[in-house]
């Protein structure tokens, strides 16, 4: 198991390329199955999380051709033969269970394994399966898993998420494409990775109205062909590394390949916080405050703050000049990066879904543990402004979510390197 051993407190100046987002390019992956003849993906990231639904498709029988130079993933489902998602690979990836639409979707038959719980709590899938109810197809249980079974034309219905969720989303157009005669999903996901898949949907050949809003009707088509897609750039590494720039007094950077149209009111948030924040096309310059002023949030649905940077902006309001409050509305228990960042020398605490902080507390080098993807890269920017050398262990997690970190991250300044954790 791979550590990071990180040196502090370094300034982060220079320009770092964002890289293909990870959430967007599963959704697509899936889509892939739906079609009759190759999908090519471009701008693909080398992450774990990629490898893994790699995995999850080849068992299937679809073939998965993956250029890691130039990020091109092309996936040809002619010869899929074997209609399940093991448990094996489900259980390393959520998203694993976008594989009940996208097979039902083509094939009309499904068994994919439940996902289990997650670091931060239960993350139910059950506005998945009653969708599909909805929808028509026929949902069983049994042990672990999820069967699926669908006639070839499906009535469809209106189905109304509560609370709006991005995977229901995805995994309900995956089925219906093919199959609903009018399907309507309401209070639909809007995030950017949902519209890309709508987007994509429709160059194959699908017939979805109301795309980027929160109603999407589905008319069912009767095949949908492979395309070329450019994969989205990550909002959320775009957004991490925007905190990045603004954490130390002295931080300067310019982030290059971005789609700031994706990061709805963030930029405006940091720049609430001193931070000055010039958008320019796909380039985005980040300039930290001499101080940064405490500024709560509470995460939202698409465009509202993302959960996923609700950690990272916790670890910097732990360097804002005066108290903040941060809230998670989405997740209520994504809070265990906190006791780690509290080893670093952080004076913060929770009470139910809101983190309180009280900053301005110099952070302190010690040995600290990742818990998941947006835990374990904020305790990367904690450990960039800590004094000393704080070991990060686990970082696997990172592995998952943020491509080259430490390569990024070296080239603007930091003093970052990758260990045997039980060398
Ligand atoms: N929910 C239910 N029932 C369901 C599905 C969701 O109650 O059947 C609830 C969840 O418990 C949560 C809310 O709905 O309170 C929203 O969850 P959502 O389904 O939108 O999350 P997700 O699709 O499982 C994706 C991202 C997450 C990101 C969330 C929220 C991927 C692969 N995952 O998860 O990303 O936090 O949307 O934006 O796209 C990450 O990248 O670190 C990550 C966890």
């Amino acid at each position: 198991m791979d550590k990071f051993v990180i040196e502090g407190p370094t300034p982060l100046q220079g320009t770092i390329p964002i890289s293909g987002s990870k959430n967007a390019a599963l959704p697509l992956m899936a889509a892939a199955l739906l079609g009759d003849s190759p999908t090519t993906i471009y701008n693909v990231p080398k992450l774990r999380d990629i490898y893994t639904f790699n995995n999850v498709l080849r068992v299937t029988g679809a073939r998965v051709d993956f250029n890691e130079e130039d990020g091109t993933l092309t996936i040809d489902p002619e010869n899929i033969s074997f209609l399940e998602a093991p448990y094996e690979l489900v259980r390393k990836m959520r998203a694993s269970f976008y594989m009940l639409g996208a097979l039902m979707g083509k094939f009309g038959e499904a068994k994919v394994s439940l996902p289990g719980g997650c670091a931060w709590g239960p993350r139910p899938v059950d506005l998945h399966i009653e969708g599909m109810k909805t929808m028509g197809a026929q949902i069983d249980l049994e042990q672990g898993y999820v069967i699926a079974d669908s006639e070839d034309v499906l009535n469809g219905g209106v189905y109304e998420l509560n609370p709006s969720s991005v995977g229901a989303t995805i995994n309900l157009l995956l089925g219906s494409v093919l199959k609903a005669s009018e399907f309507t999903i309401k209070n639909a996901a809007k995030e950017p990775d949902v519209v890309l898949l709508c987007e994509a949907l429709r160059k194959m050949g699908a017939d979805i109205e109301g795309i980027g809003t929160d109603t999407l009707t589905v008319r069912r088509v009767d095949s949908l062909s492979g395309i070329e897609i450019d994969n989205a750039p990550d909002r959320i590494e775009t957004g991490t590394f925007m905190i990045a720039g603004a954490m130390h007094p002295e931080s300067e950077v310019t982030l290059q390949g971005a789609d700031p149209s994706e990061l709805g009111a963030f930029p405006d948030t940091l720049r609430k916080t001193g931070a000055k924040v010039e958008i320019n096309g796909s380039t985005i310059h980040v300039k930290a405050p001499e101080k940064l002023k405490p500024i709560s949030v509470k995460t939202k649905i698409y465009p509202g703050f993302p959960t996923d940077l609700q950690a990272q902006w916790s670890t910097m309001m732990t360097q804002a000049d005066g108290d903040s409050k941060v809230t998670d509305t989405i997740y209520y228990d994504r809070f265990s990066y906190v006791p780690e960042l509290v080893r670093l020398g952080a004076n913060m605490n929770v009470v139910e879904n809101t983190v309180h902080i009280s900053g301005k507390t110099p952070l302190k080098s010690a040995s600290v543990m990742s818990t998941d993807l947006r835990a374990s890269v904020s305790l990367v920017l904690a450990a960039m402004v800590a004094k000393g050398a704080t070991d990060v262990l686990r970082i696997y997690h990172l592995d998952r979510g943020y491509e080259d970190l430490e390569d990024k991250l070296s080239q603007v300044g930091a003093s970052i390197k990758r260990v045997d954790q039980d060398a």
